[in-house]
């Protein structure tokens, strides 16, 4: 695919990402779409995005179409990204929920795990807040996902090198992790991945089979949808929230003009959102 073929189909492409993902391409994208999808579009022996959505269409595409959304997502993640969501967990909100005279689990819902790190950071928080005393209120926690192969990663709970110094210092990785028998890669301990459960959801879809949970975490993943898409799902958050239920955001992410439904909390340090 050269530069003069990509722009060929552009638009429709646009179109039908923005229909199956809610991902909204600016129109400056081209050059994105050209190297992400430069070798399906090689190994399909396709010349321009107009074959491609055409092809997508089709009924047999299913597998196409994953090679499309993997290749069109953004996955990157770290572990205990920005720190203070994973600090009120600790500090507060754990202890809290955790102490409750209630015996059903703390539910707790990564909706865009990426490869696990999100949601395994708040297992580790969770194992940390037993710890500290609270009463042992088993934690559930819930890893959702679009891209199948990010879910993939997650499942195996092997991290290399470089991605495992990403947020974690010595002693993290020595108590939380094994290191693989060759040395290169290092795995979650099972009591870790434990309370983690993985399963393929595309946030436009509903959530209804997933229950109700105490707090979400759908963190830098709306930054992709416009802003119709981005409130039809902060509704639909809400709803899957129980009373009281918190969610966090993204770092840049906010709930727009959603205040009747979420009440803005200053946690210092960082923010978090309490439904109404
Ligand atoms: C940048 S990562 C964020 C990962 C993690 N939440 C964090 O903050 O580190 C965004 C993730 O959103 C996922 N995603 C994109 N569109 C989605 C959709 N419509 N439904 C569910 N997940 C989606 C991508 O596959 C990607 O793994």
């Amino acid at each position: 695919m050269t530069s003069s073929t990509a722009v060929c189909g552009f638009d429709a492409f646009r179109q039908y990402l923005r229909r199956v993902s809610g991902i909204a391409l600016a129109e400056n994208k081209q050059y994105l779409v050209e190297v992400r999808l430069r070798r399906i579009m090689t190994d399909m022996g396709l010349g321009n995005l107009t074959d491609l959505v055409e092809l997508l269409q089709l009924p047999g595409s299913r597998a196409l179409r994953g090679q499309v959304v993997d290749a069109m997502t953004t996955n990157e993640t770290y572990w205990f990204r920005d720190q203070y969501p994973f600090e009120c967990l600790r500090r507060t909100l754990l202890p809290e929920l955790l102490a409750r005279a209630d015996h059903t689990p703390v539910r707790i819902w990564s909706a865009a795990c990426s490869t696990g790190q999100e949601p395994f950071s708040i297992s580790i928080a969770a194992q940390e807040s037993y710890h500290s005393g609270a009463d042992a209120r088993p934690v559930e926690i819930v890893a959702t996902d679009l891209s199948s192969r990010v879910l993939g990663q997650a499942l195996a709970a092997e991290y290399d090198q470089l991605a495992i110094t990403r947020g974690l210092d010595d002693s993290q990785v020595r108590d939380y992790f094994q290191r693989s028998d060759d040395g290169a890669s290092w795995r979650l301990k099972p009591h870790l991945q434990e309370r983690v459960s993985f399963r393929a959801l595309n946030l436009l879809d509903s959530y209804a089979s997933l229950g109700q949970f105490d707090l979400i975490f759908c963190r830098n993943v709306l930054i992709y949808f416009d802003s119709d898409a981005k409130q039809d799902i902060l509704r639909r958050l809400h709803r899957a929230l129980k009373p009281n239920g918190i969610l966090f955001l993204g770092a840049s992410e906010g709930v727009a003009n959603l205040t009747d439904l979420f009440e803005l909390v200053h946690a210092h340090p960082g923010i978090y959102y309490r439904a109404r």
